[in-house]
């Protein structure tokens, strides 16, 4: 259908890191947090697993022989210490829901490969030109005792344009507690052809952060001192609209057909002009921000309700209980439209996330695997020495 470019990009991520460099395609954990009382939701790829980088997951989970991962990971960002509610709708590319594509080393390759692997996919592999991009690195913190991060300048400084920036944009950390460390970013200019340096991290819509790639050496502990984890570890997260928005030459994540259906389906619903991308004070009565706001906030309402967060009077439901009143706000009082609008666009996000392409490939995987178990069946039955009417044991069919 017309939303196939954006799950291309994806599996083609999924894909490079699984054929290219052997990593274990693993699924997104739901959006609500399992066990750890330090999130509101799920902020990021790692959080599923924090016990790896910590040393603490249980030796007989799958998790404990991880070594190289891959996912696409749900994240909202709406609540704690990662929170973009206030951005959503003033620019193109801040979300409360959004997909983070990973990829991660648990004790395994480090910082040249990470660097290598982040780089070739972009450029080689989705054919980013390389003079878009620019890198920034840790530059260190005298107060913090953190020293700048040189063997990763290193790796960058012969061939890419590079920028030290401080704690507060090279030092990722999950949350208040946690594990954290130095990053660098990959930041992509949607202008080109000049030099932008200037515009990296300096909230600029033209030149956005795509992918982070963070070294994670660290658990900032309660009393906030850092502690050295057990191994050094990598954690990636590139932000999937973002990407998008790269590959399909958009500057605004809300061009692409990620959010174009929602906001066609809005306009249809609704008793305003058709959406037109305005931002700022010529978006005159607002009316392309609440677009904007309904169609993220629309986004973030079904993942969450589907992974069991709901609207609710404390912590992350109450978050959801008031994104879910900013955006009937928004519907009714700029869009001009009628109740039950915000739930009526649930199947175009359906659509847009290809549940119906999902479930009828794993159907016909399903039923085609059912076909081969009961021909052996049938076949082994048939077979001239099937005695004493026992089965044998042994079955190559796993359903
Ligand atoms: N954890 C880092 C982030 O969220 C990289 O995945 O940006």
């Amino acid at each position: 259908g017309d939303s196939s470019f954006q799950a291309e990009d994806k599996s083609a991520f999924v894909e490079f890191f699984r054929d290219k460099h052997g990593h274990l395609p693993v699924p997104s954990s739901p959006v609500r947090p399992r066990g750890d009382p330090s999130l509101l939701f799920v902020n990021a790829g790692m959080n599923q697993f924090k016990p790896i980088f910590l040393g603490t997951a249980d030796p007989r989970s799958d998790m404990a022989s991880y070594r190289r991962v891959v996912n696409s990971q749900k994240c909202v960002r709406a609540g704690g210490k990662h929170n973009d509610l206030d951005d959503v709708g003033r620019d193109g590319y801040h979300h409360t829901f959004f997909e983070m594509l990973g990829n991660w080393s648990f004790g395994d390759y480090f910082k040249e490969e990470a660097c290598q692997m982040a780089w070739s996919l972009l450029t080689e592999h989705y054919g980013i030109p390389a003079d878009r991009l620019y890198v920034s690195y840790f530059g260190g913190d005298a107060a913090a005792g953190l020293p700048a991060d040189e063997d990763t300048r290193n790796i960058w400084v012969p061939t890419h344009r590079l920028l030290p920036f401080g704690l507060k944009d090279n030092f990722w950390e999950m949350g208040d507690t946690g594990p954290c460390g130095p990053c660098t970013e990959i930041h992509y200019d949607h202008v080109g052809g000049r030099e932008a340096t200037a515009l990296v991290n300096a909230d600029s819509p033209e030149v956005v952060e795509i992918w982070n790639l963070v070294f994670m050496q660290y658990n900032r502990e309660v009393d906030h001192s850092l502690r050295l984890l057990p191994q050094v570890s990598v954690d990636t997260g590139m932000g999937l609209e973002r990407l998008v928005s790269v590959l399909q030459g958009k500057t605004s994540n809300y061009d692409t057909d990620l959010f174009t259906p929602l906001l066609h389906a809005i306009h249809q619903r609704s008793g305003v002009e058709p959406y037109r991308g305005r931002m700022g004070a010529v978006d005159v009565g607002q009316v392309d921000l609440a677009y904007r706001v309904v169609a993220d906030h629309v986004r973030t309402l079904s993942v969450c309700i589907a992974d069991g967060v709901y609207p609710g009077m404390s912590g992350a439901e109450l978050v959801l209980r008031r994104i879910l009143r900013r955006a009937v706000r928004f519907c009714v009082e700029v869009l001009c439209a009628p109740q039950g609008t915000l739930a009526s666009l649930v199947p175009t996000m359906v659509f847009v996330f290809q549940i119906v392409d999902i479930i009828n490939e794993n159907e016909a995987h399903f039923l085609s695997s059912l076909q081969q178990g009961s021909r052996l069946i049938e076949r082994t039955l048939s077979r001239k020495d099937y005695k004493h009417g026992v089965f044998p044991g042994q079955s190559r069919s796993r359903l």
